[in-house]
């Protein structure tokens, strides 16, 4: 997977496309600066950091979390955001994703996008000269992962955690890859054969993991990857523009529900969960609505992961 977007002349990504175009240390001061925004507006504290600053965000799919944490972030840290309806701009059919991507350059400080494809993200990203964040594509989900860790984080010493993905390998289980291989920690992911993790996700992350000491391994027994894990992440079977494979989803992952059964094998483990959840598919309401259950923190942390991934791409000199 090419790096995406331009850099700086600071040598920083101009980009938030993808967790492998950052660094460890990188990230690792955002997930800190991610802290402090959440410490500053528990107490109430303004931190308008980002006064005058304009967000375009542009929804190809639906969003509850990622629609309204940047949107509220954005007037957290004193400046705007605008929601571009996809009818309203018609991107490709009405207008060229480069010619939207160039006249947004002009008018606002950063974009953030939703896409279907991961390669109309990077388009946009190549041809704006403002930052593109990606708000989830059909491959990756960076923003859901950079608050992930940051509630991982708040739990235990984010380089002890050993992390088991249990379910599709889909967007989700791409970018925790990617970033559990930047930071070097580890993770499990047990999917269907059929199902495992992007081969050229997979490749990047050995790649950044061969550097970082993380520890990735993929199996197809969910007993195995979630035993001994101290945290247990699902996601949907049938993500967003799959609905018509739905049946034949809930039978291909059927083994790999998270409930009180598979949990018997990690009781020490906090479950995770990006939300939305469907509810009797790939976990339990039990389990869902457990106290071991931490999806309501993670979506807490994207406003504040977010905010902090704002401030670092719009304040970057
Ligand atoms: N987790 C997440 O991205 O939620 P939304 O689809 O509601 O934005
Ligand atoms: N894999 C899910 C994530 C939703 C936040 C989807 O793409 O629909």
């Amino acid at each position: 997977m090419a790096a995406s977007g331009r850099f700086s002349h600071a040598d920083m990504p101009k980009d938030f496309l993808t967790l492998a175009d950052w660094t460890a240390d990188e990230l690792l001061a955002l997930l800190e600066r991610a802290r402090e925004l959440k410490e500053l507006r528990k107490r109430s504290r303004e931190h308008r950091t980002l006064a005058g600053r304009v967000l375009a965000m542009f929804f190809e799919k639906p969003s509850l979390r990622t629609h309204v944490t940047f949107e509220a972030g954005m007037t957290q840290l004193g400046g705007h955001a605008i929601l571009l309806r996809p009818e309203q701009i018609g991107i490709g059919t009405r207008e060229a994703p480069r010619d939207v991507a160039l006249n947004l350059s002009r008018w606002v400080d950063a974009i953030v996008a939703r896409t279907f494809s991961h390669s109309l993200l990077e388009e946009l990203a190549e041809v704006a000269t403002i930052p593109v964040i990606n708000g989830l594509s059909d491959l990756l989900h960076p923003c859901q992962v950079l608050a992930d860790f940051q509630t991982i984080a708040e739990h235990c010493k984010l380089t002890d955690a050993v992390i088991a993905y249990v379910g599709d390998g889909n967007n989700m289980a791409n970018s925790l890859l990617l970033g559990v291989a930047v930071l070097g920690l580890s993770l499990r992911v047990a999917t269907p054969a059929g199902h495992r993790p992007a081969r050229r996700v997979q490749r990047r992350a050995e790649e950044l993991a061969a550097a970082s000491g993380a520890h990735l391994s993929w199996c197809e027994d969910p007993v195995a990857a979630v035993t001994g894990a101290g945290f247990v992440y699902t996601d949907a079977w049938t993500s967003m523009g799959q609905e018509a494979q739905r049946e034949r989803r809930r039978v291909e992952f059927a083994a790999y529900q998270v409930n009180s059964s598979l949990l018997r094998h990690a009781p020490e483990a906090w479950v995770m969960h990006c939300l939305p959840a469907h509810r009797g598919e790939e976990i339990t309401d039990e389990v869902l609505d457990s106290e071991r259950c931490i999806a309501l923190d993670q979506a807490e942390n994207r406003l504040h992961a977010q905010k902090a991934i704002l401030e670092r791409l719009l304040l970057q000199p």
